[in-house]
């Protein structure tokens, strides 16, 4: 696991360097107050390029950026919920004082994206084989060994057990030239959320169907592992990614605090006018299929914009679609994580209809084909949940609920007549 190495073991103040596609460009140091309200100061290096920005939010200048707490793009990447917890819980008992501006300096220098935080990464990211964990999943121990190789590497956000991974061989990823991970490789708690990845395998065969731009992901054969290829990783480098939760200048505890008209709105904002249109019409299918197979976990961290640089002439869009789950599966009574017209409560056609026509500047007919593009994806994706449920008993159950929610989903919110939908029971 992550080692306490003696430069870890520092005085709880400190300056942590911040490196930009590995250039420093600048610094992260605390400054006052305690706790949650500790203040944190970030301040550029001088005559740094516009293109090397940390965030879109955060320009170059002179003067620091001071933020109470630590700035939403540092927290960004920061474990989240309980493995948050148990980290900081396993570090305070090592060394007294020890805070959020630590636990970056211990994951900062692996983590997901183009920003680094503290000392420069010496040792290249060793390779794991996906052929081999695609078929070789049965062995308990497997995702456990992967966290042992891979936990110092893995600053990656997110609730589920998940491990940063590079691919050894084969695949596009492996022909570039920088050493940094290619992979997310997701599992599950048995206890808690059994066969997630297969859920979530088809939710996202879903959202193809649907026409959305998705992760290229592949599901091991055993269900254990999802395994999702990363859509930052670049000829060079990695591409910029800033998740909706940065862009709302709020940190991941704040990631079910909008809607999803806000999130329209950082479309608007932020997007170059040629780009808007399109991705305006994928945010619209986006929350229209969540409805649909009731994913009650699109909140804010789950959508995200992905740049080339932060210079005037940045080349910003819409990442593709990842993180769809059908949580009613698991927790019956769930309901959306952001608001739609002031509400959680799964929508009725009507409200989605006007969410399209109003936030997404659609055209009623457009509004119409997309939403039964939506249905076709959904009744593509439940054939094949359906004949690998006849494959995997381990999934019957979770694929029976799975099915009754998508049923129950898509006559609630995208047909305006029920009689048209065919149960996806009969599919
Ligand atoms: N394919 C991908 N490429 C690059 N970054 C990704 C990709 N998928 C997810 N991420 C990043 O990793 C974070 C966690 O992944 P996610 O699939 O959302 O896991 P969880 O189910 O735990 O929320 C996301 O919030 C996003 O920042
Ligand atoms: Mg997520």
């Amino acid at each position: 696991m992550i080692e306490l190495t003696a430069a870890n073991k520092g005085v709880s103040y400190e300056r942590l360097p911040v490196r930009v596609s590995g250039v420093a460009v600048g610094y992260l140091e605390s400054a006052s107050g305690r706790g949650k309200h500790r203040e944190h100061l970030f301040r550029y290096e001088p005559a740094i390029s516009e293109r090397l920005a940390v965030s879109l939010n955060m320009p170059v200048r002179a003067q620091p950026y001071t933020y109470e707490g630590i700035h939403p793009i540092f927290d960004m990447n920061m474990p989240e919920g309980h493995l948050r917890m148990a980290l900081m819980n396993m570090f305070r008992k090592a060394v007294a004082g020890f805070d959020a501006l630590q636990l970056l300096r211990v994951i900062g220098p692996y983590q997901l994206g183009r920003i680094t935080l503290g000392q420069k990464r010496d040792k290249p990211m060793p390779g794991t084989s996906i052929q081999e964990l695609l078929v070789h999943d049965g062995a308990q121990d497997l995702f456990d060994d992967l966290l042992e190789t891979y936990a110092a590497y893995s600053g990656v956000s997110g609730v589920q057990p998940k491990v940063l991974v590079r691919a050894d061989s084969g695949g596009d990823v492996t022909r570039l030239s920088h050493r940094g991970a290619t992979h997310i490789v997701k599992a599950w708690q048995a206890n808690q959320y059994p066969e997630l990845a297969t859920n979530e395998f088809f939710c996202l065969r879903a959202a193809t169907y649907a026409g959305l731009d998705v992760a290229k992901h592949e599901l091991s054969s055993g269900g254990k592992f999802l395994i999702v290829e990363r859509f930052d990783v670049a000829e060079g480098g990695y591409l910029g990614f800033e998740d909706f939760c940065v862009l709302s200048g709020k940190v991941s505890d704040e990631k079910y605090d909008s809607s999803y008209e806000a999130c329209a709105r950082i479309i608007n904002a932020y997007l170059p006018v040629e780009r808007r249109a399109r991705a305006l019409q994928e945010l619209f299918v986006s929350v229209a299929l969540t409805t649909a197979i009731q994913n009650g976990d699109a909140h804010l961290k789950n959508f995200g914009l992905l740049y080339d640089h932060t210079g005037v002439d940045a080349d910003i869009r819409l990442a593709p679609a990842f993180d769809l789950i059908t949580t009613t599966a698991y927790l019956p009574k769930d309901h959306m994580a952001l608001m739609l017209a002031g509400s959680k409560n799964w929508p009725k056609h009507k409200l989605l209809y006007n969410f399209g026509r109003i936030s997404c500047g659609l055209g009623e007919a457009q509004v119409a084909q997309l939403l039964e593009l939506v249905a076709d994806g959904i009744s593509k994706a439940a054939a094949e949940l359906r004949q690998h449920m006849r494959e995997a008993d381990s999934f019957a159950d979770i694929g029976t609920k799975m099915l009754s929610a998508w049923d129950k989903g898509t006559m609630r919110s995208l047909l305006d007549d029920k009689r048209r939908w065919v149960s996806l029971a009969n599919v």
